[in-house]
């Protein structure tokens, strides 16, 4: 099926008199790996923020599915297959790999007790199928020993079990080492393995660029560019791209546009 799983059509959304996003449309299709780039302030999070239902938007139009939706929640995002992982990761430090996925969202059988077996076996079977092969971790491994990197995978693959279609991810590599960033693209490829697209924002274009399928360029609520990875033969025509209006948006404020 070729259908997008989210489109927004000429959104626009200020905060107060800041207009964070201003006539946007952007779409993420079935199995594709999209990078959402541009400079401090640009748009992103708030544009995922709209896509995963935590702000509403002002004008324009949110497609789900190939539907558009009246009511946009953080529920109905989630029922809709679409699970954000925020820098933040919203992980409890202090609580084992299997409570941390399963948080909230209990396997239960008998008499609707929680299935504490059920939930370790599938944590086990989710960490190996994302890439853990250590035999150090198990599913008992508070998540506070893991490394940056293994924690988003945690939370990558607490979204994964709930059957997402569409993971985002805000920024998942920031303040993470170079080795630790790799596992996390690493799991970004087997995520769209799975059948499950990816939406995420990076700092680092280089980054970006081995993994991803589309880049989007945002910049000051606008997007800027769109380019498929075969249209860049290269890295560093993405990185000339981006210095082209990062120096276009300098001359425009230097006229005070
Ligand atoms: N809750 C808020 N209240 C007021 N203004 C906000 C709020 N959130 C964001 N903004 C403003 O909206 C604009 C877009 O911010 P946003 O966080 O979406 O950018 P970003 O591209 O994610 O930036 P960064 O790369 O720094 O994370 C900025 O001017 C920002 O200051
Ligand atoms: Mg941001």
């Amino acid at each position: 099926m070729s259908e997008n799983l989210i489109e927004l059509r000429h959104v626009s959304k200020s905060y107060g008199k800041v207009r964070a996003l201003n006539d946007v449309s952007i779409h993420v299709g079935p199995s594709e790996v999209v990078a959402l780039l541009g400079d401090n302030g640009a748009g992103k999070s708030t544009m995922i923020k709209v896509m995963s239902g935590v702000h509403g938007v002002d004008s324009g139009e949110i497609i789900v599915h190939g539907k558009p939706v009246e009511e946009w929640t953080v529920a109905a995002a989630r029922s809709a297959g679409i699970e954000t992982v925020y820098q933040d990761r919203a992980l409890c430090e202090q609580q084992t790999i299997t409570r941390n996925i399963f948080m909230g969202r209990h396997l239960t059988g008998f008499m609707g007790l929680i299935d504490e077996q059920q939930e370790k076996a599938e944590a086990e079977r989710l960490m190996r199928s994302i890439g853990f092969t250590s035999k150090v971790f198990s599913p008992d491994t508070p998540v506070g020993l893991l490394s940056g990197g293994e924690r988003q995978g945690v939370a990558i693959a607490r979204s994964l079990y709930f059957e997402a279609r569409l993971l985002i991810l805000d920024e998942p590599t920031t303040a993470l080492s170079l080795t630790e960033s790799e596992k996390v693209f690493n799991i970004v490829r087997l995520t769209k393995e799975r059948n499950c697209s990816v939406l995420f924002i990076s700092h680092n274009i280089y980054h970006a660029y081995d993994v991803s399928d589309r880049f989007v360029i945002l910049d000051r609520g606008q997007v800027v560019m769109e380019t498929v990875r075969s249209q860049l033969p290269s890295v560093d025509m993405l990185v000339q791209q981006m210095q082209d209006i990062a120096r276009v948006g300098k001359e425009t404020a230097a006229h005070g546009n």
